[in-house]
């Protein structure tokens, strides 16, 4: 017989005969004539329970059996006779894969996320963990389907790259190592302390290389790995994060925010409708108010308002604030959970930004103040989308640039497409891993990623 999941015979509607699981014990209750031992293969968050009769050859061998311990089980699906469950497994044979010593650390009881975080390499293997880990493989088919369904191509951009799309300084350096000294001076020349002799980094955005794809194929969209050398220990910052990031061409800035709106609707609609399992025990214990927030979400229309209207709303609050905001400064997070989640109660969208703030590569609006940048900020999260439409005037491109001090030599392909066949074009960034917190309710960033890359976490 072949290896069968939990999760496809837990949906069976008849007993089955011949079936084989493989998977680790969670608990094992013993008793004088049979053990109970509960099994998760990951392939969901419900337990295989398994009924073990004392009289089974090896029973002392499966007396043995450990929290954490892998198994072979061998046995025919029948009916539970105890409640808690439909099916459980008669077992007719258990083989030890491997015993887990007392030493396990995920021993049944409850865990704090600050314990589970120094050992992410076994966390998954808890409830909560697996489950934030299913949704977050759920999702990503989803984001897929979604833009498949609108005919946009997925494009690869590169992780290495010379340029700073956001031009905020953030970046991770890329170098080569020393080669041996055995090689002759001019392969080492080749191997400065930069990429083969000129200065490179890991990508912050693919953007800048997606405007190029979409100027070519029309809609596309990558879904990658990016990094933020940002030093700031907060619970919505990562170092490595992953970004989906659709660019349009003959796409203006509603066109963008409109696209915005449905995709963040959409995956959260296709959250509820296929990980209600998992979804569940979030809405259970971390966020009580889980569900109705996500209905709030796709029912809702999104507001949408220009930055100047935002600020005016914020100064007059009676919030006190942190920071004090004014006309030109950015919004800090307190700011935008304000808007949602005390003023407008819904998610909503800033737009026409002021052009000081922004980078570059933002298209100037005819005020010569504002750029059209939108940003969509949801409750709990603040900011989970940021994009623009794209600044396509040549003269206009150049002068930005000028004035961000950017050398327009480095950026002469960029420049290229503004000379040849340039059209208005758009797109945005959708932080993975925030919407991960925005669907299963967890409120720090290090829980909805594997292994997070944080100040002082690199171990794993
Ligand atoms: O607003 P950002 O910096 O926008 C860009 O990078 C644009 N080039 C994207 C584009 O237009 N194609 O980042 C986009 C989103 C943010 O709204 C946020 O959700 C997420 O990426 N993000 C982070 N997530 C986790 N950790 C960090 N350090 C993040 N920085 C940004
Ligand atoms: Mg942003």
């Amino acid at each position: 017989v072949a290896r069968q999941k939990i999760a496809l015979l837990l949906k069976t509607e008849q007993p089955i005969e011949n079936i084989l699981i493989k998977g680790w014990v969670r608990t094992k209750r013993d008793s004088k004539t049979f053990s109970f031992i509960e099994i998760n293969d990951g392939s969901c968050l419900k337990n295989m329970q398994v009924v073990v009769d004392a009289n089974l050859s090896d029973y002392t061998e499966i007396r043995k059996l450990t929290t954490g311990s892998a198994v072979a089980v061998w046995g025919n699906l029948v009916a539970s006779r105890g409640g808690g469950q439909k099916w459980e497994v008669q077992a007719t044979r258990v083989d030890t894969i491997s015993l887990a010593p007392e030493t396990y650390p995920l021993q049944k009881k409850r865990h704090t996320d600050e314990y589970l975080r120094t050992i992410a390499h076994l966390r998954p293997r808890t409830n909560k963990y697996g489950a934030v880990f299913r949704i977050r493989s759920e999702i990503s088919w989803a984001v897929h389907q979604f833009f498949r369904k609108r005919g946009f191509r997925y494009i690869h951009t590169p992780v290495i790259t010379g340029s700073d799309c956001e031009g905020a300084g953030e970046l991770f350096r890329v170098t080569t190592l020393e080669p041996s000294l055995s090689l002759s001076s001019d392969v080492k020349s080749l191997f400065s302390e930069d990429f083969f002799g000129q200065e490179s980094n890991l990508t912050v955005s693919g953007q800048l290389s997606a405007e190029m794809l979409a100027l070519s194929l029309g809609d596309v969209y990558t879904f990658g790995p990016t990094f933020r050398a940002e030093n700031s220990n907060t619970s919505r910052h990562v170092a490595e994060f992953w970004m989906i990031e659709p660019e349009m061409a003959f796409c203006d800035l509603d066109g963008n925010m409109s696209l915005g709106e449905d995709l963040i609707k959409d995956l959260v609609s296709f959250t509820m409708d296929h990980c209600m399992e998992d979804l569940d025990l979030f809405s259970r214990f971390v966020d009580k108010t889980l569900l109705k927030t996500l209905e709030n979400i796709v029912s809702s229309e999104f507001v949408r308002i220009p930055y100047k209207e935002a600020v005016d709303i914020l100064l007059a609050s009676k919030h006190s604030f942190d920071f004090t905001v004014s006309h030109g400064s950015d919004l800090q997070s307190e700011h935008e959970r304000y808007l949602t989640e005390n003023h407008f109660k819904k998610p909503i969208i800033i737009y026409d930004y002021p052009k000081t703030i922004k980078p570059f590569y933002m298209r100037l609006n005819d005020d010569n103040e504002t750029v059209g940048a939108m940003d969509i900020l949801v409750p709990r999260i603040g900011e989970l989308i940021g994009g623009s439409q794209r600044e396509e005037r040549l003269d206009i491109l150049e002068k930005r640039m000028e004035s961000a001090g950017l050398s327009k030599e480095n950026y002469w392909w960029y420049l290229d497409s503004r000379r040849y066949g340039t059209v208005p074009h758009s797109g945005f960034g959708l932080g993975f891993e925030r919407l991960l917190m925005l669907v299963t309710g967890i409120s720090n960033i290090r829980d909805v990623i594997p292994f997070p890359r944080t100040p002082g976490s690199i171990d794993f």
